[in-house]
């Protein structure tokens, strides 16, 4: 069922690409269903050129026969497509479950438009159900989460970061580790945000303000295109 409503999601996104485009790919399940869609209209003529967010979907892409470029040879993209862990109704969403939120925020960032794709099941009224990911350098891993702590102490929560994949870390495409930190409710996501990204170790986060422009949300009564 939850594959279905993201497959529908997908086919909904692609209803806004077209020929000539550069596009920003996702990660995950849901942006899977983007790629073999996407694929499949290629395959039947459509002209563009992706900037994967991440080695996974770039093999995925290839398989597709889906021309490539990297971010570095095409800088400017005109749309992004990415599932998301969380999303609220002002379009700030979670997003790294699968591990690659850095490249995928510097995608992101690098396109006129980004437009998310996601099942009924991750609308939030409030962001922190799912817990945030927070990309780190290894080095001084132990002195950064204690200052992820601190800084989250600081903004009333306690909530202790779990080191992703514990005693054999997670390694993400930019080779760092992540951390997954429950915070419940994010009830001001910029002030996480600032806190979070005030701490050397701290590479990125999984909240995206202000980055998505739109998003096709599946449930069992159809696609809702939120703006
Ligand atoms: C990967 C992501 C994914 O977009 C997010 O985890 C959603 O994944 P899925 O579509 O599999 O539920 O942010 O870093």
């Amino acid at each position: 069922m939850s594959e279905d409503l993201k497959r529908l999601a997908a086919e909904a996104a692609l209803g806004e690409v077209q020929s000539g485009m550069r596009l920003g790919i996702g990660t995950g399940s849901t942006a899977e269903h983007f790629v073999r869609g996407l694929g499949a209209r290629v395959r039947g003529g459509l002209d563009v050129v992706g900037v994967p967010t991440s080695e996974r979907t770039a093999a995925l892409a290839r398989e597709e026969g889906i021309r490539l470029e990297t971010l570095e040879n095409c800088p400017e993209l005109d749309l992004t497509v990415d599932g998301a862990d969380e999303l609220d109704a002002r379009l700030t969403l979670i997003k790294g479950g699968g591990g690659a939120l850095l490249r995928e925020k510097i995608v992101a960032t690098a396109s006129t438009r980004m437009v998310v794709i996601a099942d009924a099941g991750k609308r939030v009224s409030c962001l922190g159900a799912f817990a945030l990911p927070i990309e780190v350098v290894p080095f001084g891993l132990r002195a950064t989460r204690h200052s992820i702590e601190s800084a989250l102490a600081a903004l009333g929560y306690s909530a202790v970061p779990a080191l992703r994949g514990g005693t054999e870390p997670f390694v993400t495409d930019g080779q760092h580790h992540i951390f997954d930190v429950e915070l419940g409710q994010i009830h001001d996501p910029v002030a996480v945000s600032e806190a979070l990204l005030r701490i050397p170790g701290v590479v990125d986060h999984g909240l995206f303000i202000g980055i998505a422009d739109a998003a096709y949300v599946a449930g069992p009564d159809g696609v809702d295109r939120l703006t």
